[in-house]
């Protein structure tokens, strides 16, 4: 398994004491650039329209070394690479799709 597929990996104790969803969007300079402001708008314009201000929390980080396969986003625990506009509607529909009010 290469980097760009290697998955973070959450503990089940750590999802029980959620109750939110995080998306984390990797704000380092190779990813940045790569997706210009696009991606972070466009994520903030689909919780904004989906309701799901409240129940996702969605936050910048730091370059974690996988600047290649970026621009890179998580989402609970489950890495997308090479994240786009083009992209993130089917991304963000099929993780979301059982809290979409
Ligand atoms: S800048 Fe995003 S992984 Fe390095």
């Amino acid at each position: 398994m290469d980097d760009c597929n290697r998955t973070n990996s959450v503990s089940p104790l750590q999802d029980q004491r959620k109750s939110k969803h995080t998306i984390k969007i990797c704000l380092g300079s190779a990813c940045y650039s790569k997706a210009k402001h696009a991606n972070l708008e466009f994520i903030e314009i689909f919780l904004k329209e989906n309701g799901l201000i409240k129940e996702v929390d969605f936050m910048g980080h730091l370059c974690i070394e996988k600047c290649k396969c970026g621009p890179n986003l998580e989402i609970d625990g489950i890495m997308y690479h090479e994240v786009n506009c083009e992209k993130l509607p089917e991304i963000l529909n099929r993780h979301f799709k059982t809290i979409i009010h």
